[in-house]
């Protein structure tokens, strides 16, 4: 090898260093396990975990049921994260904490409450404990998305 294809070869190794740490937890420590995370089967181009993708439905949902409150609506929560807990991660390591269960139940029945909210008042009441159980995963688990989950609270 020349001078130069060592420079291109530490240079793709580096930028893949670089993709898949900014794929999984932004923000967090993480050791990247390259290897691992390219094993896993891929829906996605980009790499992204089946975790990692609802997590984006998830955030998109609060999104819309937001608009939605600030209209003085009742949100209309359709979808249906309830098996958030057997999704894979990432990275293992994400939710190897013992109280990942318990934050996504306590995710879980706050969705359910906002979608029988029955006014305006008690949806936003609802909506409010929905991001306060985004929050106190985020603290635990990856602290990357919590200035967008921040965005999600509504205006007092
Ligand atoms: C029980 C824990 C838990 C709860 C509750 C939770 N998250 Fe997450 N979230 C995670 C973990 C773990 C990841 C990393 C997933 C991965 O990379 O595989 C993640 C990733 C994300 C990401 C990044 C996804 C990406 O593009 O890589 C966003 C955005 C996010 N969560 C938003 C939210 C929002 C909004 C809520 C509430 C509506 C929420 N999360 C509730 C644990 C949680």
């Amino acid at each position: 090898m020349n001078k130069r294809t060592i420079w291109m070869v530490m240079t793709s190794g580096l930028v893949m260093i670089l993709l898949f740490s900014l794929a999984a937890c932004q923000g967090e420590s993480e050791q990247g396990e390259p290897a691992t995370i390219a094993e896993k089967k891929d829906i996605n181009p980009n790499g992204s975990s089946e975790l990692a993708l609802m997590m984006r439905e998830m955030h998109e949902a609060a999104v819309a049921a937001k608009a939605e409150i600030e209209k003085g609506q009742t949100p209309g929560i359709t979808v249906d994260f309830a098996h958030m807990t057997e999704a894979e991660p990432t990275n293992p390591k994400m939710i190897a904490f013992e109280e990942f269960e318990p934050l996504a139940k306590s995710y879980i029945t706050a969705m359910q409450a906002l979608a029988t909210a029955e006014d305006s008042t008690q949806a936003a009441q609802a909506y409010t404990t929905v991001i306060n159980t985004c929050m106190s995963c985020h603290e635990v688990s990856c602290k990357g998305p919590i200035p967008r989950i921040k965005r999600l609270y509504l205006a007092p």
